[in-house]
C-alpha cells in the first residue's frame, strides 16, 4: 500500500482517497508508528499529511526519524512537508507570515522533475500554514515558490523524497490530483492497478478463506453498504448466505420492492423479509418525543432481527449447520474514526439501527472495511446491482419515524411517503443527484396552517425539504435548488398530496441545524 501518515489534521481522509482516486491503495497509519511497522506493512510510497501546528509547538505531533531512513518514495504536504524539511537537515522558520487560503505560486515546471513537469508555471494552490521551510535539506531543488515562502515545494529525484507546502488533496489547488498522480506514478514508479475489478478479486478470495463451507447471514437494511456488502459475500459463498430484511412499516415509498425484487433479482441473494410494521407501528403509538422515537425503533428492530436470527439459526441447526458468521457493512472512515480498528470490531451504534447486541454470537465478516462511500457505489455497479440501490441517498436507520415531528400513525407515514416520493423523482429528473447529498422530506404533523385549495379552505400540514450539500454528513450547506425546480415539487405535492396545503425549504447550514430534524 502508500500509507498515509495522519498528523492529526482532517486531511489525512481526503489524500487516502485521492491516492485512490489514482487506482492505488492506501491506507491511514498513525504519526505515532515506527519505522519497523512501517517496514511490515511494505509501502511503495509513504504520504505525510498536513497538522494541526507548528513542527516547534510544544507537543508537536512527531515522526519516527527511522521512516525516512528506509528508502521508501515520500511525499511531504503541509506540516507533513515540513517535518521532512527538519529532519533532512533543512530548516524551518517561525516568519509571523501566515498564508491561507488561495494562493498564487510559481512553480519550476520545465526541468523534468517528477512533480511539476510540464504544469503551468503560474498556479492557484491552497495553502494553509504558519511556519515555512526556509532552507531545503542539502542536495534537494527547489521547486516553487510564492511572495512570501521561498521554498514552497521541493525535490531530491536521486532520494525519492518530495514535499510541498501547499495541499493538493483539495480541490482549491487547481493541478493538485497532477501533483499526487506524477508523485505516485512517475517520482515512484506506482502502477495504477487499484480498481473495482481486483478489489472484488482480492474480497471474494479473503470471504472464501474466512468463511469456508459455513453460513453466514446478513441484516439489509435498503441501504447501500449492506447491499453491497451481502453481494459480495454472495459472490464469495453463494447461497451459505441469507439475508434478513426488517420491514419496519417506515421505508420509503417503493423501498421494499426495489430490495426484494431489483436487488434480489440482480444478485441472486436469498432474502427473507420480515413485516413488522404492525409491530412498530405499535410501539411508537402515542409518543412524538425523537429520543423517545428513536430509542423504541432500535429496540424493536434488535427485537425483530434477533427473533428471525434465531428461526434461521434453528432452520440451519436442523440441518446440521449452524450459523457462524455475521456480515456488516462497516466502511473505512468507521473504522477510521474509531481509532485504526486492527483487532476487534468497533461497531458505532448508528451504523445500523440501535447497533448489534453485545453479547454477539457470531463472527463479523466486514468486507467493506478498506473502503470509502464512493468506492463502495463502483463495487455495487461493477456486481451489476441497480441504481436505485446504489445511487441511494444516505437514509437514517429509523426512517420515516424521524421526519415525522409528531406521532407517527400509518395514515402520516403513507402521506410523508407520497411527498418524498415527488420531491426525489423531481430532483433526479432535474439532475441534481450528484450536487445533493440527501433530500430529507419532513412532515410537521403537529402544526397545520389555513389554505385555500379547490373551492375550499383547508387546514392542513406543512411538508419541509431539507436538501443539503455534504462531503460526509458532519458538516452541511443547503443546497440552492433552482427556483423552477422547487415551483414543480410545490405544485405537485398540494395537488397530489392529500393534507397537505403548505411546502417550505429549510434554508440552515449544518451547524446549527442537524441535517435531520429529529
Ligand atoms: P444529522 O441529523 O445528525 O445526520 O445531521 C447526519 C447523517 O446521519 C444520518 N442519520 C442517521 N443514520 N441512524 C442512521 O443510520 C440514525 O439514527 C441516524 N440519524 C441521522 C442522517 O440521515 C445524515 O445522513
Amino acid at each position: 500500500p502508500v500509507l498515509v501518515v495522519d498528523f492529526g489534521a482532517q486531511y489525512a481522509q481526503l489524500i487516502a482517497r485521492r491516492v485512490r482516486e489514482a487506482s492505488v491503495y492506501s491506507e491511514i497509519v498513525p504519526h505515532t508508528i515506527t519505522a519497523e511497522e512501517v517496514a511490515a506493512k511494505n509501502p511503495v510510497g509513504i504520504v505525510l499529511s498536513g497538522g494541526p501546528s507548528s513542527v516547534y509547538a510544544e507537543g508537536a505531533p512527531s515522526l519516527d526519524e527511522g521512516i525516512l531512513q528506509l528508502g521508501v518514495p515520500t511525499l511531504g504536504i503541509c506540516y507533513g512537508f515540513q517535518v521532512m524539511a527538519k529532519q533532512l537537515g533543512g530548516e524551518v522558520a517561525h516568519t509571523g507570515h501566515r498564508e491561507y487560503g488561495s494562493t498564487p505560486v510559481t512553480a519550476r515546471t520545465d526541468d523534468g522533475n517528477a512533480l511539476l513537469d510540464g504544469q503551468p508555471e503560474h498556479q492557484t494552490v491552497w495553502m494553509s500554514h504558519g511556519d515555512s521551510v526556509a532552507v531545503a535539506p542539502d542536495g534537494f531543488d527547489v521547486l516553487a515558490s510564492t511572495d512570501s515562502t521561498p521554498v514552497a515545494a521541493f525535490a531530491s529525484d536521486e532520494l525519492g523524497f518530495y514535499g510541498v507546502q501547499w495541499h493538493p488533496e483539495v480541490k482549491h489547488s487547481e493541478f493538485g490530483q497532477r501533483v499526487i498522480e506524477n508523485f505516485l506514478h512517475r517520482a515512484a514508479g506506482i502502477p495504477d492497478d487499484w480498481n473495482a475489478d481486483n478489489v472484488i478479486a482480492e474480497q471474494v478470495e479473503r470471504i472464501r478463506a474466512q468463511i469456508g463451507s459455513a453460513k453466514v447471514i446478513c441484516g439489509l437494511s435498503g441501504g447501500v453498504d449492506s447491499a453491497v456488502a451481502a453481494a459480495l459475500v454472495h459472490e464469495a459463498v453463494g447461497d451459505q448466505l441469507t439475508c434478513v430484511f426488517v420491514d419496519h412499516g417506515l421505508l420509503r415509498k417503493d423501498e421494499r420492492r426495489q430490495v426484494e425484487e431489483d436487488y434480489a433479482k440482480s444478485t441472486g441473494v436469498r432474502i427473507v423479509t420480515v413485516d413488522a410494521s404492525e409491530r412498530f407501528l405499535g410501539a411508537l403509538a402515542g409518543v412524538s418525543d425523537p429520543e423517545e422515537k428513536r430509542k423504541i425503533i432500535g429496540r424493536e428492530f434488535i427485537r425483530t432481527f434477533e427473533q428471525a436470527e434465531r428461526d434461521l439459526v434453528a432452520e440451519a441447526a436442523d440441518a446440521g449447520e449452524p450459523i457462524r458468521f455475521l456480515v456488516q457493512g462497516t466502511l473505512y472512515p468507521d473504522v477510521v474514526e474509531s481509532g485504526g480498528g486492527s483487532g476487534t470490531a468497533n461497531i458505532k451504534s448508528h451504523h445500523n439501527v440501535g447497533g448489534l447486541p453485545d453479547d454477539l454470537q457470531f463472527e463479523l465478516v466486514e468486507p467493506l472495511r478498506t473502503l470509502f462511500k464512493d468506492e463502495v457505489r463502483a463495487i455495487g455497479r461493477e456486481l451489476g446491482l441497480p441504481e436505485v440501490i446504489v445511487g441511494r441517498q444516505p437514509f437514517p436507520g429509523p426512517g420515516l419515524g424521524i421526519r415525522i415531528v409528531g406521532e407517527v400513525t400509518a395514515e402520516r407515514l403513507a402521506i410523508l411517503r407520497e411527498a418524498d416520493a415527488i420531491v426525489r423523482a423531481e430532483l433526479s429528473a432535474a439532475g441534481l443527484d450528484a450536487e445533493i447529498w440527501q433530500c430529507p422530506v419532513v412532515l410537521l404533523a403537529d402544526v397545520r396552517s389555513v389554505g385555500v385549495q379547490g373551492d375550499g379552505r383547508t387546514y392542513g400540514h406543512p411538508i419541509v425539504l431539507r436538501p443539503v450539500s455534504s462531503e460526509d454528513a458532519m458538516t452541511a450547506d443547503w443546497t440552492r435548488v433552482p427556483y423552477d425546480v422547487l415551483a414543480k415539487i410545490s405544485n405537485r405535492i398540494t395537488n397530489e398530496v392529500p393534507d397537505v396545503n403548505r411546502v417550505t425549504v429549510d434554508i440552515t447550514s449544518k451547524p446549527p441545524g442537524t441535517i435531520e430534524w429529529e
